[in-house]
């Protein structure tokens, strides 16, 4: 039985719709062999797909496919610690283990660019899956077939904190709410600040952080879903956070801090409870580098 770790993601980073994310040191393991039907349990009773609608089992069964091969059954073990519907690439980490579990179990007849675009293709946009695969930050270009892609690993002193809501936010309703055509002046907003971001964030200018992380393509639409995000983002910015974002379609929202700032996470903890947002987490990361990896 092979076992794989795949890391949470968070993607857009703001201004970066669809082109930008990073993954971040917070796992969900998936042990996983080829069997004549389909076994597909929770180690931590977390509820999931245990038939054929298993996003793993599908991945695993489509990679099979394009290898030109007939997946019977899988065998499948989940230890989930991302929680799904929340802005955290949950369905990219299943996408991913399932790619690359079934690449590995074939003897690795895919190389990693058609993983990147094999990934992309399920999900319909590479800024998750491509980090969940590869790690760091990746910048990429989807255009329907291919995924035109650049990672790079972060070695910054600069932490994630992720305020996760206890309810969820499906993307396809997330994604619904956006408009379908934006004006050229909102199209220079977003690219220049999308470019900003990752020439900032790997170069240690982070007072440009705040600056790029606003956006007009999607978090002002998605804010109204996100019941007291504006107050999130000002308590946030008042504990001394770079950049606050919302982390890919929502509701998470993420803050950018200094690794100095080391009472941020505690701070924000004390906050939300007085605000009367006891149910929400809140998580300190730090950026995975490495992306999917056999264990
Ligand atoms: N870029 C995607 C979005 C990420 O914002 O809808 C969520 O899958």
């Amino acid at each position: 039985m092979i076992q794989l770790q795949v890391p949470a993601t968070s993607a857009n980073l703001g201004a970066g719709f669809d082109a930008l994310g990073l993954a971040l040191q917070y796992y969900n393991y998936v042990s996983m062999e080829e069997s004549d039907q389909i076994e597909i349990s929770s180690s931590d009773g977390t509820p999931i797909p245990t038939d054929e609608k298993n996003l793993i089992y599908i991945s695993a069964k489509d990679l099979f496919e394009v290898c030109g091969k007939k997946l019977t059954g899988l065998k499948l073990i989940q230890t989930n610690q991302i929680p799904m519907t929340r802005g955290l690439g949950s369905s990219s980490a299943c996408i991913v283990a399932g790619l690359v579990g079934a690449n590995t179990l074939l003897g690795n007849p895919l190389g990693t660019d058609d993983l990147v675009d094999l990934a992309a293709q399920i999900e319909g946009h590479p800024d998750n899956t491509a980090p969940a695969l590869l790690g760091g930050i990746v910048t990429a270009v989807f255009d329907g077939r291919r995924v035109h892609w650049v990672k790079q690993e972060v070695y910054t002193k600069l932490r994630f904190v992720a305020m996760i809501p206890d309810f969820e936010l499906k993307t396809e309703k997330a994604r619904a709410c956006l408009p379908s055509e934006v004006s050229h002046k909102d199209a220079v907003y977003n690219l220049s600040r999308a470019a900003l971001f990752s020439a900032s964030l790997l170069t240690g200018k982070f007072e440009n952080l705040r600056t790029a992380t606003h956006d007009k393509l999607h978090q002002p639409y998605r804010m109204a879903l996100i019941p007291r995000a504006r107050e999130v983002f000002d308590i946030a910015y008042a504990h001394g956070a770079y950049a606050v974002y919302i982390s890919g379609a929502g509701p998470t929202l993420m803050a950018i801090v200094d690794e100095e700032n080391t009472y941020f996470a505690g701070k924000m903890r004390f906050s939300l409870d007085n605000a009367g947002m006891k149910g929400w987490q809140v998580h300190d990361l730090k950026i995975d580098n490495t992306g999917c990896v056999l264990l």
